[in-house]
C-alpha cells in the first residue's frame, strides 16, 4: 500500500505524474515507477545504482552506518554465536532454528553431501589446469541433469529439497574441483562431521594417511561461509534472481550466479587481493605508497583490490570480523609474522588517511582480508572465489526461494535506444 505520492512534472505532459512510495521496514522508501510507461518514459539507471528490484525480507544493508543484518541479526552477532548451518537455515526460513529444527536442517543437510558418481565424468571433459570457477560452474548446472525428481519449483517440498541438495553438493563439488587440479583422487563426504569440517576433510585429506582436522582451521573456514553467506541484491544474487524469474531450474539458476560472482569487482577479488599483495611484494614506506598512488592515477589500470563496496560507504562490518579472524588465526597458527599480513595493515591504514579514499569514502571490504585466512588455511588462490560461491548458495537459494514464494514477473529492463533508426538495406551490386 502507498503510504505517500511523488508528482513528477515532464515538460510536454498536461498534468504532473503520480507515484506511489513505500516504505519498508526500514531503509529508503521506494517510488513506484510501474506506471511511467503509460506515459512514455522510462526510468534510467545503468548498474542499478537507485533502483529496488525486488521486495525481500532476508537481508537489510545500511550503508551509510556499517549495518548489516541477516533477518533482522547482526551479522557481529551471527559470526560469534552461531555457524553456517544455522545460518543457513535462518537466511533460508526466516528463523534461528530450535534444537530440534538445527539437528532435523544439520541432518539433511549431511545426508545429501554426495554427488552422482557420473558427474565425475563431467570432471574428466576439463583440462586439469582449468580455473577451478569454470570447473564450478559447469559441474553446478549439470547438476540440474541429475536431479529431476524434485525439480516442480512451484512445490515448496521440491524448492527445499532443491535448496538442501544445493548446499549439501556444493562444498562437494567445491572440492572435487580442487582435487581434479591437483591430481589426487576425489574424497567422499564425510556425514559424521560438520560442513566446514567436512569441506577441509574432501580438500586436504588422501587415501594415503589419516586427516586430522584442526580445529582452529575448522572454525575460521565456517566464519568464512558465514561472512560471506548473503548480501542482499548483489551481483551475482540479482543474477540469480533474473535467471529464477524465468522459470529455469535452481541449479542452473546458481550456475548463472557462479558465473557473475567471478569477476574481480565482485566475487573475485579475494583471488585479485593476494595478487595485488604478491605484486606489492615488499613491505617499505615507499613501496607501499607507490601502489597507493597508483590506485589513485586514473591513467592507470591499478585499483586497490578489497576496496570500495556500492553499498557500503563506511566500514564493511564483514572486513572487521574478517581482520579480527584474520589476525586470531594467523596468531593460533604461529603465522603473526605473516609479510602480506603486515603488507594488508600498512595498506589498509595508509589508504583510510588519504584523501582519495577519503573523499570517495573507500573503505576495505570482506573480502580485503579473506584471502589472508585462506591462504594460511593452506587454501590455493585459485580456489578463493569457488569458497565464496560455496558460502553464497546459501544466500543465492534463499533469494531464489523467496522470489518464486512471493510470485514474480519475468525481469525484462528496457534501454535508452542510441543505435539508427530504421534505414534501408544497401543496393549492392
Ligand atoms: C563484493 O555488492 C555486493 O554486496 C558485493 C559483495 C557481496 O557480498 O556480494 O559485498 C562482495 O563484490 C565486494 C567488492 C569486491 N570488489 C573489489 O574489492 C574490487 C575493487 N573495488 C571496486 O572495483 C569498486 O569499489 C566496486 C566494484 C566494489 C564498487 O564499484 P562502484 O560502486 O561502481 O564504484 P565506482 O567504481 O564508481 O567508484 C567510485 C569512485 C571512482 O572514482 P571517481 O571516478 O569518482 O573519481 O571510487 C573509485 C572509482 O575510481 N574507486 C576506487 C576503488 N573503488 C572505487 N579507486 C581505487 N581503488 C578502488 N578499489
Amino acid at each position: 500500500m502507498a503510504d505517500r505520492k511523488a508528482q513528477l512534472t515532464i515538460d510536454g505532459l498536461d498534468a504532473p505524474v503520480e507515484l506511489p512510495i513505500y516504505s519498508g521496514t526500514t531503509g529508503p522508501d521506494v517510488i513506484d515507477v510501474r506506471g511511467l510507461i503509460d506515459h512514455g518514459y522510462f526510468t534510467y539507471d545503468p548498474g542499478f545504482v537507485s533502483t529496488a528490484s525486488c521486495e525481500s525480507e532476508i537481508t537489510y544493508i545500511d550503508g551509510a552506518n556499517g549495518v548489516l543484518l541477516h533477518r533482522g541479526f547482526p551479522i557481529e552477532q551471527l559470526a560469534t554465536h552461531s555457524n553456517h548451518t544455522e545460518m543457513s537455515y535462518l537466511l533460508l526460513n526466516g528463523e534461528i532454528p530450535d534444537k530440534e529444527a538445527y539437528e532435523t536442517f544439520r541432518n539433511s543437510v549431511s545426508r545429501h553431501t554426495m554427488v552422482h558418481e557420473q558427474i565425475v565424468n563431467f570432471f574428466k571433459g576439463f583440462r586439469r589446469d582449468a580455473h577451478p570457477m569454470a570447473v564450478l560452474c559447469g559441474v553446478a548446472g549439470a547438476l540440474s541433469a541429475f536431479y529431476h525428481d524434485n525439480l516442480d519449483i512451484t512445490q515448496e517440498h521440491d524448492r527445499q529439497v532443491s535448496a538442501i541438495r544445493l548446499i549439501a553438493k556444493m562444498p562437494t563439488l567445491a572440492a572435487m574441483c580442487y582435487k581434479y587440479n591437483i591430481g589426487q583422487p576425489f574424497a567422499y563426504p564425510r556425514n559424521d562431521l560438520d560442513y566446514a569440517e567436512n569441506f577441509l576433510y574432501m580438500m586436504f585429506s588422501n587415501p594415503c594417511e589419516e586427516y586430522e582436522i584442526n580445529p582452529v582451521a575448522a572454525k575460521a573456514m565456517d566464519r568464512i561461509f558465514m561472512l560471506h553467506a548473503d548480501h542482499e541484491q548483489n551481483a551475482s544474487t540479482s543474477t540469480v534472481r533474473l535467471a529464477g524469474s524465468t522459470g529455469a531450474n535452481p541449479f542452473a539458476c546458481i550456475s548463472a550466479g557462479i558465473a557473475a560472482l567471478w569477476g574481480p569487482a565482485h566475487g573475485g577479488a579475494n583471488e585479485a587481493v593476494l595478487n595485488m599483495l604478491a605484486e606489492i611484494g615488499d613491505e617499505s614506506e615507499e613501496n607501499i605508497q607507490h601502489f597507493v598512488d597508483r590506485a589513485k592515477d586514473k591513467q592507470d589500470a591499478f585499483r586497490l583490490m578489497g576496496f570500495g563496496h556500492r553499498v557500503y560507504r563506511n566500514f564493511d562490518p564483514r572486513a572487521r570480523v574478517m581482520k579480527e579472524t584474520c589476525d586470531e588465526v594467523l596468531e593460533e597458527l604461529g603465522m603473526g609474522d605473516d609479510p602480506q599480513l603486515k603488507i594488508a595493515k600498512r595498506l589498509e591504514q595508509i589508504a583510510l588517511e588519504d584523501d582519495y579514499f577519503i573523499e570517495r569514502k573507500l573503505y576495505p571490504n570482506v573480502d580485503f582480508y579473506s584471502g589472508i585466512i585462506l591462504r594460511a588455511l593452506g587454501i590455493p588462490k585459485n580456489m578463493f572465489t569457488v569458497i565464496f560461491a560455496v558460502a553464497r548458495t546459501t544466500g543465492w537459494i534463499s533469494h531464489w526461494n523467496e522470489m518464486i514464494t512471493n510470485g514474480t514477473r519475468i525481469g525484462r529492463p528496457r534501454q535508452l535506444y542510441k543505435g539508427y533508426t530504421q534505414r534501408d538495406y544497401p543496393d549492392q551490386q
